[in-house]
């Protein structure tokens, strides 16, 4: 029943605040012996378990991971469910890896049935890799976003996903118009926004497949719905900047073509920002607008360095979460994101911590999407979304950890050599949703 009452005891990792703007360690949390009571779907009490253990109703049965360490579920902020086919394409940088791999795949997706199968792998490679909220790229057709959005709620899922929306360079089978998709993304919200836990996104691909109109009208959705959110592509590559250069000659930057048409602001997340300049970040900080920092498909596409470290600067600090970008991205995995992203990190010359890592794709991604009031940390009313890690989950992650000295070297070689073998277990709205099978694997 909605009622039942689950208790998890164990290990808690969790940030309360950004170890980027505040001290590490009052940002960061970690209770050796923690407890987590969740009831209809949040938790009712979270805290140290000798203090709570008389909390627990009588009758409720504890799962208790003593090994394991108990973390917020994972935050995805870009990803591509109709990619999820075509991760691993050889040979081409982003336009040209768009044309040749990308616009033939996403037709596909015009059969239900098609997307419907689809929707449901990836909602299990999420929970599989320990990742509960996704802001999702859907394709054109709006039953690709049906497809999705029914598969989240069947499992309860926080996903935020919209209709992607194209209407020039792209293959008349991926087309839109302005009016079409203007249309289909506003019944998409009154059909999926708030029911169950689905939120939706106004979702123009990027600036170089929609024409001034269609940005426009997207810009005008939003005033008219101004609690959806909306999901964009930014500065990933320098043809693709030139090429904005050349489409929208008389707008600043690239930032300034979504700012014309009222696309940014708080609830509009960005992918990748690599070749945003100081002025630009600065906009994206009086505005809110967040980023989302894809490091491996940032690399698979050689696309460049995203700089984490200049996004989060203090004196204006820019919301930034990570992002998988599947297909481009080659791991469902936030710990193996989080391991690319500390590389990208260390050639830009300012690494990443563990502990800085861990935020951004758990609190640091529900701040970028303007849901840390209920997801992305551990707190009494929150959402009851959740993951278990194992720390010794293959023999080398055992082997190395034996030799970790602290909680910070422990979730820093799970980020470095850790992936979905080390999600023990995915809880999702307090009930677990994905449970890796093989014993001491
Ligand atoms: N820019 C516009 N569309 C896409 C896409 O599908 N993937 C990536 N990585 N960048 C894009
Ligand atoms: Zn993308």
């Amino acid at each position: 029943t909605a009622d039942a009452v689950t208790a998890i005891r164990g290990p808690l990792v969790y940030c309360r605040d950004d170890p980027f703007l505040t001290d590490p360690a009052t940002a960061f949390v970690h209770e050796p012996d923690g407890l987590l009571i969740c009831r209809g779907g949040k938790f009712e009490a979270v805290g140290d378990f000798q203090t709570l253990r008389d909390q627990i109703p009588a009758g409720s049965t504890v799962a208790h991971y003593p090994d394991g360490l108990i973390a917020p579920g994972f935050v995805d902020t870009h990803v591509h469910y109709v990619q999820t086919g075509i991760i691993g394409s050889y040979g081409q940088g982003l336009l040209g890896w768009l044309d040749d791999y990308t616009f033939p795949a996403e037709q596909e997706l015009a059969d239900e049935s098609r997307a419907r199968a689809m929707a449901s792998v990836f909602c299990d490679e999420l929970l599989r890799n320990g990742t509960t909220t996704a802001m999702v790229f859907c394709a054109v057709y709006p039953q690709s976003v049906d497809a999705l959005f029914a598969e989240a709620q069947r499992r309860n899922m926080r996903i935020i996903a919209g209709k992607v929306l194209m209407d020039t360079n792209a293959p008349d089978a991926l087309r839109d118009t302005p009016q079409t998709g203007y249309d289909q993304s506003k019944s998409l919200i009154d059909k999926w926004h708030k029911r169950g836990r689905n939120l939706y996104a106004i979702t123009p691909r990027f600036a170089g497949t929609s024409s001034r109109e269609q940005l426009a009208m997207a810009g005008a959705l939003w005033r008219e719905h101004k609690d959806v959110f909306v999901q964009t592509h930014i500065a990933e590559n320098r043809d693709e900047v030139a090429w904005m250069q050349k489409l929208f000659p008389e707008r600043r930057d690239y930032l300034d073509i979504y700012d014309h048409a009222g696309l940014t602001g708080r609830r509009a997340v960005m992918a990748h920002g690599i070749y945003l300049d100081e002025d630009a970040l600065c906009r994206c900080h009086e505005s809110g607008t967040a980023l989302a920092h894809c490091p491996t498909s940032n690399l698979f596409l050689g696309s460049g360095l995203f700089r984490t470290r200049d996004a989060k600067d203090p004196r204006r600090p820019v919301h930034v979460g990570m992002g998988t970008d599947i297909g481009a991205g080659t791991s469902f995995s936030m710990l193996a994101t989080l391991g690319e992203g500390y590389k990208v990190s260390q050639l830009g010359g300012a690494p990443v911590s563990a502990i800085e890592g861990f935020f951004l794709a758990t609190l640091g991604g529900a701040r970028a999407l303007d849901l840390d009031d209920r997801i992305g940390t551990f707190r009494a009313g929150n959402e009851a979304d959740f993951v278990v890690l194992n720390p010794r989950a293959t023999p080398i992650l055992k082997f190395r950890e034996q030799r970790s000295r602290s909680i910070e070297e422990t979730l820093f070689v799970l980020m470095t050599m850790g992936d979905d073998r080390a999600v023990t277990a995915t809880y999702v709205a307090g009930r677990p949703a994905h449970a890796l099978s093989s014993v001491d694997s």
